[in-house]
């Protein structure tokens, strides 16, 4: 099913410049990059994107990160693509994740884990309106 999801790479994967690496991943996949943009989140919209999470303990922790400096918005458009990219991700905890992920790859630590994305296609419907009202290329 053609799906589009969202990606964004967290201020990690930006100071680290693993902008370009983890954008060549999604691509040398097949799937299309359909929303492009490198911002800082403004705290409102990252505690709306994390809302959720709103009672967690790492709740505060995870908005301060996004928050801590630029971030890419990334949407992603292809067949089964939030569950293609959330594969291609790796588990949460950065040392669970298999190698060959992002994060199993290029993290070691789950607070600074590189990348978010969309769990199901519900959220990724809820996210890309979040953090591309102005809409993505279909
Ligand atoms: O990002 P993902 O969907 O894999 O994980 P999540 O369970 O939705 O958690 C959102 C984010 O909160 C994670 O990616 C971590 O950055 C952060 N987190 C954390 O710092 N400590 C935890 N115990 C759980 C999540
Ligand atoms: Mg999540």
């Amino acid at each position: 099913m053609n799906e589009t999801t969202l990606v964004l790479i967290k201020p990690g994967g930006v100071s680290r410049n693993l902008i370009g690496e983890i954008t060549r991943r999604v691509e040398a996949r097949g799937l299309k990059v359909s929303g492009l943009k490198l911002m800082n989140a403004s705290r409102a919209t990252v505690e709306e994107h994390y809302a959720e999470h709103r009672e967690r303990p790492f709740f505060k922790d995870v908005c301060d990160y996004l928050t801590s400096g630029p971030i890419v918005a990334m949407a992603v458009n292809g067949t089964n693509a939030v569950k293609a990219i959330r594969a291609m991700m790796g588990a949460t905890n950065p040392i669970e994740a298999l190698p060959g992920t992002v994060r199993g790859d290029l993290a070691l630590t789950i607070d600074d884990n590189l990348t978010h994305s969309s769990s199901d296609p519900e959220a990724a419907a809820r996210e890309l309106g979040l953090w591309f009202p102005e809409g993505t290329i279909s």
